[in-house]
């Protein structure tokens, strides 16, 4: 056949269409707090969705889930899950990714995979469109997202970071409990409800003691013995442990941000000594951040490339106010970054509070923009 005679037959149209290939899509964990966030971004950015294959464990298979008006059949994982699919979500834990990836790469899947557990390895790259897309290109199959803390925190660590050059940083986040999915999420609901119900039965009891002359105080004490997702109560809390803990005495999650921040900003002397916390957040994460800069900080220039960096919104009124807050982000594309101050302990330093939707920019957002570079 002649291609090339067939190739100039091809209207604009055509053209159109043909980078308009649609894809076959499957989401592993699909029922969870990041899957079922990723079907929605998929959705609202009219990703090009031939087929969408949503896969859960034995306990949601069957299930149905609404997709571009339709009800999708949720199926159980197995070794025949990737067959005939182009891309691969995965947002079922380090655990499923470790043994299932390789086999949706082995079927020709791209897969691009939430979980932590390639994300060190050399030969994977660790992309956030804003920072570091180049990085896509070298792709073998697998991409990693990164640590939502982590993807978080370097919206607005890395334009500072171009502009003066960023050396340490010393760090603290507050961190949602949808970060830990959904069975965190009803802990904390169940909890916050407990604890309302035992105020009234309490306030009722004080109005009776106190016609008998007796006091009653309110019980503010935890309520640990409802925590399965976590080791304390969560709510009226906040626990500093995220993730389990390293003989160092940090956890992993707050390792991470050192070690995922050298990789996608190709900075392997950067440093981060970071406490992560969880608070009784439904969702958005927020980090207050002090960073030490190579040379000289000018606030004036650091605010100019904040308010121009990608994704990201300079919210910074203290005096009305006006504040990166979780309640304010959630739901939100971009991440918000406020409180920019010259840091009083370091000589070349600034310090910033940022806020961010960790299942939008620290997870499933991100997921579907590396999709669409693809
Ligand atoms: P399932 O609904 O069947 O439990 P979250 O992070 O919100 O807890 O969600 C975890 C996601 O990972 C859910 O979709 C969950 O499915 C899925 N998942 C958990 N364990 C497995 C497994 N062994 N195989 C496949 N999917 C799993």
């Amino acid at each position: 056949m002649d291609i090339s005679r067939g190739l100039h037959r091809i209207t604009p149209g055509d053209k159109l269409r043909l980078r308009m290939k649609a894809y076959h899509i499957a989401v592993v964990g699909a029922t969870g707090a990041v899957g079922q966030e990723l079907l929605r971004v998929l959705e609202r950015r009219n990703f090009p969705v031939a087929s969408l294959r949503p896969i859960s464990s034995e306990r949601s298979a069957g299930k149905l889930l609404r997709f571009r008006d339709e009800s999708v059949s949720v199926q159980q994982l197995n070794e025949h899950s990737f067959e005939k699919i182009d891309v691969a979500f995965f947002s079922a834990g380090g655990e499923i990714s470790r043994k299932y990836v390789p086999i949706a790469c082995q079927a020709d899947a791209i897969v691009i995979d939430n979980s932590s557990a390639f994300r060190m390895d050399a030969h994977v790259p660790l992309v956030i469109p804003e920072i570091n897309v180049e990085d896509v290109r070298r792709h073998r199959g697998l991409i990693a997202n990164p640590n939502c803390t982590t993807a978080i925190t370097l919206m607005a660590l890395f334009p500072l970071h171009r502009a003066f050059g960023v050396r340490r940083i010393f760090a603290a986040s507050y961190q949602a409990v949808s970060g830990s999915g959904a069975r965190a999420i009803d802990e904390l609901t169940q909890q916050t409800q407990r604890w309302a119900e035992d105020q009234q039965r309490c306030s009722r009891r004080s109005v009776g003691d106190a016609t008998n002359g007796k006091q009653s105080s309110p019980n503010y004490a935890s309520h640990s013995e409802a925590a399965t997702v976590y080791p304390h109560s969560i709510a009226f809390n906040v626990l500093p442990h995220v993730d389990s803990f390293l003989e160092t005495g940090y956890t992993k999650e707050e390792m991470k941000m050192q070690n995922e921040a050298r990789k996608i900003m190709h900075l392997p002397q950067f440093r981060a000594s970071v406490t992560c916390v969880r608070v009784p957040v439904y969702r958005a994460h927020s980090i207050a951040v002090s960073a030490e800069f190579e040379g000289p900080v000018s606030l004036e220039r650091a605010r100019e490339v904040l308010a121009k960096a990608p994704g990201l919104e300079l919210v910074d009124e203290p005096q009305n106010n006006r504040y990166p807050m979780p309640l304010n982000v959630t739901g939100k594309d971009n991440c918000q970054v406020g409180r920019v101050r010259l840091d009083c302990a370091f000589e070349n330093g600034l310090s910033f509070w940022v806020s961010g939707d960790q299942l939008l920019k620290g997870a499933a957002l991100n997921a579907v923009q590396i999709a669409e570079l693809l």
